[in-house]
């Protein structure tokens, strides 16, 4: 068998009131099309063909990949008038099709449908080597197509339903056809051979003046090409997005499910609603994440981590061990085991800090490396620096990196101690072991073991009298 996946990702989306195309509008970071994607390629497809149009070129350069091909629908007619721009590019994909060869017709503003439920879909596809539709039961199915089936005592499907006859859109169907609650969620699996022929043969003589994919359902019927259903495990799965407000409950849902999953592992969640994963998030035993953090991109946590409230890290992995206090932020950094960050740290892309280092608050760390046991912990700028061991870096310390032109290093080797409020001027290296008093600005090597300073002599006037206010005149 050979499966051909075609992504539907044409539609304007009017009602979420936005200059973007629909489905690069993002849900857990990535654009609704990405989900979309990256479970079609986990079924290992063919070939993956999106059809795009509202929106102009934005979609394609927004998403591209090897494995995919756009197709452009231009003006944008209807989902079977979709699926026939799609055509082209799929006789490409597998020239010589034959009877077990299907097309898969997946929507891009539906991004958490599972790989299992589109498996059990093409597999009874090909089980009666004819067309699937994936169908739910809705309590309220106002506004979707209606899958109307033959009275039960006719042919009947596994379920004891009546076979399906055709599927009929809200605005075409009867009172008695409104009733039905079983509905298309527009995911079908469709023998590819048999496609262009239904697809030539469709009309737009309907409520919306629209070429309806849905259309193809009665047409495998009179050709006596089988057409049975899958459900999918949960009804979450077909829900598509038309609105900021769905977005945000599909992203609620989706969250929820990862906080589920987490707390599965044996992750400890202060509280599973409030945490948002917009990537990976690998953790290893025991970890546990308090109120409102945020994780992007790949971040591994260690065993016995310890992630304080409202921290956001992006890209990060911390060895075992390290506790992250609250109103943490932290970016493109590899963290040591053991060590203490935060509150109100800030570690910048770049950031390796070995085991039992110490981050304190207010302290902005950039593009460094920092040494086993060193400690910033208050109120410092640590920037395109090396950090020895056991380093002591004042309260108010700044690397001064940046002439306004060219960014240099700053190395402080292993024991040094740099006083509170100095400003190392890079180029410039701290020798190990070397002392830098309070206040001072280094901008020449200080040599190891050794008191730098640089200050203006302390005096007191002794004359000296406090003002005295003026009488007005
Ligand atoms: C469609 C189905 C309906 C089903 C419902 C599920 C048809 C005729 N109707 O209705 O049976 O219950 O989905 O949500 O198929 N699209 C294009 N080009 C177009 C039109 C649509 O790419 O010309 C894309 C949209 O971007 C969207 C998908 O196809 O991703 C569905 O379009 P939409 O307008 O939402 O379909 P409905 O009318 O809701
Ligand atoms: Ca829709």
């Amino acid at each position: 068998m050979s499966l051909n996946i075609v992504i539907l990702a044409a539609g304007q989306g009017k009602r979420m009131h936005s200059a973007y195309p629909k489905v690069l509008h993002p849900l857990a970071g990535r654009p609704l099309l990405g989900h979309v994607i990256d479970t079609a390629r986990s079924l290992h497809p063919a070939g993956i063909v999106v059809v795009y149009g509202h929106g102009g070129e934005t979609v394609p350069e927004a998403i591209s990949g090897a494995d995919l091909a756009y197709a452009k629908q231009e003006p944008q007619l209807g989902t079977g008038h979709a699926v026939m721009q799609a055509l082209p590019t799929l006789k490409k994909l597998v020239p010589q099709l034959g009877p077990a060869d299907f097309s898969l017709v997946l929507y891009g503003d539906v991004p958490l449908t599972r790989a299992a439920s589109l498996k059990s879909l093409v597999e009874a596809a090909e089980a009666v080597q004819g067309l699937a539709i994936l169908t739910v039961d809705l309590p309220n199915p106002t506004g979707y197509g209606r899958i109307v089936r033959n009275s039960v005592g006719a042919a009947q499907d596994v379920h004891g339903r009546g076979q399906i006859i055709r599927i009929v859109e809200q605005k075409d169907a009867t009172a008695a056809e409104r009733a039905i609650t079983e509905v298309n969620t527009g995911i079908m699996a469709i023998p590819t051979a048999r496609l262009a022929g239904w697809l030539e043969r469709l009309s737009n003589d309907n409520a919306q003046a629209e070429y309806y994919l849905t259309d193809i359902v009665a047409m495998a019927v009179a050709d006596g090409v089988k057409v049975t259903s899958a459900q999918p495990a949960h009804v979450w799965e077909t829900l598509g997005i038309n609105s900021k407000k769905q977005l945000a409950e599909l992203e609620r849902l989706h969250q929820h499910n990862i906080a589920d999953a987490l707390l599965e592992q044996g992750v400890g969640l202060a509280d599973p609603a409030r945490i948002d994963v917009r990537g990976l998030l690998s953790c290893g035993q025991d970890v546990s994440i308090d109120v409102n953090c945020v994780f992007e991109g790949d971040v591994v946590l260690g065993n016995d981590v310890v992630i304080g409230p409202n921290c956001v890290l992006k890209n990060v992995r911390i060895r075992a061990g390290t506790i992250v206090n609250a109103f943490s932020h932290i970016e493109d950094a590899e963290i040591g085991a053991h060590c203490r960050i935060g509150p109100y740290a800030r570690i910048r892309p770049g950031t390796q800090l070995d085991e039992h280092v110490h981050i304190g608050n207010f302290v902005e760390v950039k593009n460094s490396q920092i040494g086993a046991g060193s400690k910033a912990n208050h109120l410092a700028y640590v920037g395109d620096s090396t950090v020895g061991k056991q380093v002591n870096i004042g309260a108010g310390v700044i690397t001064c990196n940046y002439d306004g032109v060219n960014k240099s290093r700053t190395i402080i080797e292993d024991g040094a101690f740099v006083g509170s409020d100095s400003t190392l001027v890079a180029p410039v290296t701290v020798r190990a072991g070397a002392y830098i008093g309070a206040g001072s600005t280094i901008t020449r090597e200080a040599p190891a073991g050794k008191l730098t300073l640089t200050r203006a002599k302390q005096t007191t006037i002794d004359a000296w009298k406090p003002p005295v206010k003026k009488p007005k005149v």
